[in-house]
């Protein structure tokens, strides 16, 4: 039988699976990317409805993954070591970097909602967020013990290796994009 512990480090690995094709997707559609006349060449792939929907999804689940932890004895935590972790009953910092992580995603959910008050220029800046989001919380992947118990990473764990992919996938898609906006038919930066 799976403990809280348990469900709460597969939900976090959900989450991270989540925004990493978040992150691909405003990838492409930063770029203009459109599937109708590139693979997989589908009228009904909607780029920015997926963008959309994912956010709220991966923002909910990202929600679930250390609530679900009050559930459990063992883990001792308390609704306030959950909102702000810094004096959690174990592995602080690594906790406190998972807040972080959840509440700059917050941030740039909260802001796109609401993008038309700021104009699309101001709103793209503040979009800029995900990537420091994305840093934060892989990092909070890769160093955060699933056990609670304090025990330095094994970076080649099958589930350490999985935030390292995603990891790697966000900074080779970002590179892509970085030459897709200077390279000689690039899209100007906004
Ligand atoms: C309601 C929520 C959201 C909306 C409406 C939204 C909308 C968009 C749109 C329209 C673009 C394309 C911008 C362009 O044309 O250049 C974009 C890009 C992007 N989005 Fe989102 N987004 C949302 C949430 C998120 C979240 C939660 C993340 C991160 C986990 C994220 C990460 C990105 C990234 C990395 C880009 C590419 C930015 C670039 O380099 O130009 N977005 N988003």
């Amino acid at each position: 039988m799976p403990t809280a512990i348990d469900v709460s480090s597969v939900a976090g690995l959900i989450a991270v699976g989540m925004f990493t094709a978040q992150i691909l997707l405003g990838l492409l559609l930063s770029v203009g990317y459109n599937p109708i006349r590139h693979w997989p060449r589908q009228r009904w792939i909607k780029l920015f409805t997926l963008h959309n929907w994912l956010a709220y999804i991966g923002l909910g689940t990202a929600f679930i993954h250390p609530t679900i932890l009050l559930a459990s004895s063992d883990a001792g935590f308390r609704p306030f070591d959950i909102a702000v972790p810094i004096w959690s009953p174990t592995q602080p910092i690594p906790n406190t970097l998972g807040a972080i992580g959840f509440y700059l995603i917050a941030f740039v959910v909260l802001t796109s909602s609401v993008r038309r008050v700021f104009g699309r220029h101001r709103w793209k800046q503040l979009h800029y967020t995900a990537y420091g989001a994305a840093a934060v919380f892989f990092v909070h992947g890769v160093w955060a013990d699933p056990l609670l118990k304090n025990r330095t990473p094994d970076f080649i764990d099958a589930e350490k290796v999985y935030v390292e992919g995603c990891a790697l996938l966000v900074v080779a898609a970002s590179a892509w994009r970085v030459r897709q906006r200077t390279g000689p038919r690039g899209r100007s930066a906004e």
